[in-house]
């Protein structure tokens, strides 16, 4: 029994060994784990264009980890013109039916009859029938513009437009003026029935839009921090239907993993990490922070870094400006300028005089694409190893 239970023990001591010496072998592979589960934690959240629930999540994410590292954060929210259709429909008899608010159409729910206009909807075909107080169905096409029907349809009092696409599918009307009624498109497939309704049916038309878009800067650095020498930055927002993996959940992580590697060290005494939204829509979020920054701040500063799309191609390259011109290694910088790369957040700061130097790797074949799935851990690593020792020299 005692012999037996000796035995149990023994192994059990020896399993442990193992499971601890496997851990302490693997040490060294902590860190590239953690910017991996980053990317792959931002990647599930879907794409992250600014404004919508999954900017938001990777914004409170972004958050909880900075604070996990010892962080104060702030979050700093900046507007800009964006429109965004955020569900419209028109039901019929009580039917529902998808429908696309044309760009910059005013939002509304008008409720009447739904009036079928002859022709493509000329001020002569409004003339023929009564659409005072209706919601006014148009053909697209005609040689006319969405806009020149919309205002047809007003001037003959309809309170509401509704247009039938030439093709079986749906179609993102523009405009270059807010509409005076809410006016919308509908599928050629959803819209051939209603052409040919034999009596006028009672219908609602609901626009729901928004003129703008709220993105949120996340900017971390420790207590009292007031005045940084260095920022570390790169946006986290991505376009529509990529789930931005290397553009730029890579760059996210890098950052993500220097906040974490400078927690205790002196170098976060001067820097600032911020994650800017709002990127893909016009570098909006750095060029709101850039412009509410205090100017001794911006004078004071040594230069900005920033990484966008680190997690793809073997070749790292950097491209300087001012100041910052000499770090940029000599063989990465011709590259540079004979491929004319990447607009990014460091623009914004080099319109401000501030020297910037700017990580990246190039083309990537899944660029802005829904495939834009995954990016090389081992990649990211040596980003955060080559940036870990330039600031580290910056700061000197
Ligand atoms: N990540 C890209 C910029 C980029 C492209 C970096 C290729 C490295 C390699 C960025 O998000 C982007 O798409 N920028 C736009 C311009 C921006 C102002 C919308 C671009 O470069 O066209
Ligand atoms: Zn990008």
């Amino acid at each position: 029994m005692l012999f037996r239970s000796r035995r149990t023990l023994l192994n059990l001591a020896i399993a442990i060994f193992t499971i601890v010496l496997s851990l302490s072998l693997r040490s060294p592979n902590f860190a590239t784990d953690l910017l991996t589960a980053d990317v792959q934690a931002l990647v599930k959240m879907g794409a992250r264009v600014t404004g919508s629930p999954a900017a938001e999540r990777a914004s409170e994410f972004l958050v909880n980890e900075y604070r996990k590292a010892g962080y104060q954060v702030e979050i700093q929210p900046f507007s800009y013109p964006k429109f965004a259709d955020v569900g419209s429909d028109l039901t019929v008899n009580g039917t529902a039916i998808r429908v696309w608010a044309m760009v910059r159409s005013r939002s509304g729910h008008p409720s009447g009859k739904l009036v079928i206009v002859p022709n493509y909807g000329t001020s002569e075909d409004f003339q023929t029938v009564n659409v005072k107080g209706a919601i006014a169905l148009v053909r697209r096409g005609g040689g006319l513009t969405f806009a020149q029907k919309i205002d047809h349809a007003a001037a003959a009092g309809a309170i509401g437009i509704v247009i039938v696409n030439n093709q079986p599918d749906n179609v993102r009307g523009m405009l270059m003026q807010p509409s005076p009624i809410p006016a919308a498109a509908i599928s050629g497939k959803d819209g051939a029935p209603l052409l040919a309704q034999p009596t006028e049916a009672q219908a609602t038309l609901n626009v729901q839009s928004r003129p703008n878009a709220v993105g949120r800067n996340i900017i971390a650095h420790l207590p009292n921090v007031r005045q940084p020498k260095l920022i570390i930055g790169g946006h986290f927002d991505s376009v529509e239907n990529s789930p931005g993996a290397n553009d730029n959940a890579s760059g996210t992580a890098v950052i993500l993993a220097l906040a974490r590697q400078f927690a205790q060290s002196t170098e976060a005494q001067q820097i600032w990490f911020i994650n800017f939204d709002g990127e893909e829509d016009g570098l909006k979020g750095s060029e709101a922070f850039v412009e509410q920054l205090d100017s001794a701040v911006l004078k004071s500063l040594k230069g900005m870094i920033n990484f966008d799309m680190v997690g793809v191609n073997d070749r790292l390259l950097i491209d300087g400006s001012g100041a910052l011109s000499a770090v940029a290694t000599q063989s990465t910088r011709e590259e540079v300028r004979s491929s004319r790369f990447g607009r990014s957040d460091h623009a914004s700061f080099q319109a401000k005089a501030v020297p910037t130097l700017f990580f990246f790797r190039g083309k990537d074949p899944n660029y802005h694409s829904p495939s834009d799935k995954s990016v090389d851990p081992r990649l990211l690593k040596e980003t955060q190893q080559a940036a870990s020792k330039i600031i580290s020299q910056l700061l000197k």
